[in-house]
């Protein structure tokens, strides 16, 4: 049986393989998204691929420039055909939870204005129901109080830090909060609320978004969701 990492990348380079000649492709962020920036780096050196990437962190631009994907700025390009990024957790309906890795904000700006979305995992990614803890971005300025009226909702929030205990820093300078759930309430109900919560700048329920998920499964085979 292949481990985790094994199936990151075969799913990864099956996924690249969605990425066709003149395209402007939205590139995810996180340690499966590597493989499809490996892939398509080694798909422009070698096929001459001609794409542009539209980076999703600030880590992705500097990965995927040092393999030879000319970067462009998401406001720079007309549209954005595809955008291939990964997931923490994907449910029966196709709703994620992302922002383990903290790009949610991008992640998400990328992901709506794409004409089309292809989530890759790995099959220990999928579940009936999301359980994940749920990222959410919040302004630093009246951060404190925000998390107090998190806790007060009864949903179990967390400052995400670093190594040192510091805030977790986003791309754009603000902050995180992961809330834990017992029960994941309606997604859809939860992201209204989030959203409507002030200081709040984005959460990572990434709900009817997806157009295709490429899965890495444990025998080693991918399976492709329409
Ligand atoms: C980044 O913020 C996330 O949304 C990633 O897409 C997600 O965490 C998946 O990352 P891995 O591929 O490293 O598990």
């Amino acid at each position: 049986m292949a481990d985790q990492t094994a199936l990151k990348k075969l799913a990864g380079y099956r996924a690249a393989e969605f990425v066709e000649d003149g395209m402007v492709v939205g590139i995810g962020s996180g340690s499966t998204i590597a493989f499809v920036v490996e892939a398509l780096g080694k798909r422009v050196a070698e096929e001459g691929l001609q794409i542009k990437g539209i980076p999703t962190s600030d880590k992705t631009r500097r990965t995927a420039a040092k393999l030879g994907i000319p970067m462009h700025n998401v406001d720079d390009v007309d549209h954005i055909d595809l955008t291939i990024d990964g997931a923490d957790q994907i449910d029966e309906n196709f709703a994620a939870i992302k922002g383990g890795g903290a790009a949610l904000l991008w992640e998400k700006i990328v992901a709506v204005n794409s004409r089309r979305n292809i989530w890759v995992v790995d099959d220990t990614k999928l579940a009936p129901q999301l359980t994940h803890y749920l990222p959410v971005e919040v302004i630093p300025y009246g951060a404190d109080q925000l998390f107090k009226r998190l806790k007060y909702a009864g949903y179990q929030p967390t400052w995400r830090l670093d190594q040192n205990g510091n805030p977790v820093r986003t791309d754009s300078a603000n902050y995180l909060i992961d809330l834990h759930f017992t029960k994941m309430p309606d997604p859809f109900k939860l992201g209204r609320e989030l959203t409507s919560m002030v200081g709040v700048v984005e959460h990572g329920l990434f709900l009817n978004i997806v157009d295709q998920v490429v899965v890495g499964r444990a025998d080693e085979t991918i399976a492709v969701f329409d």
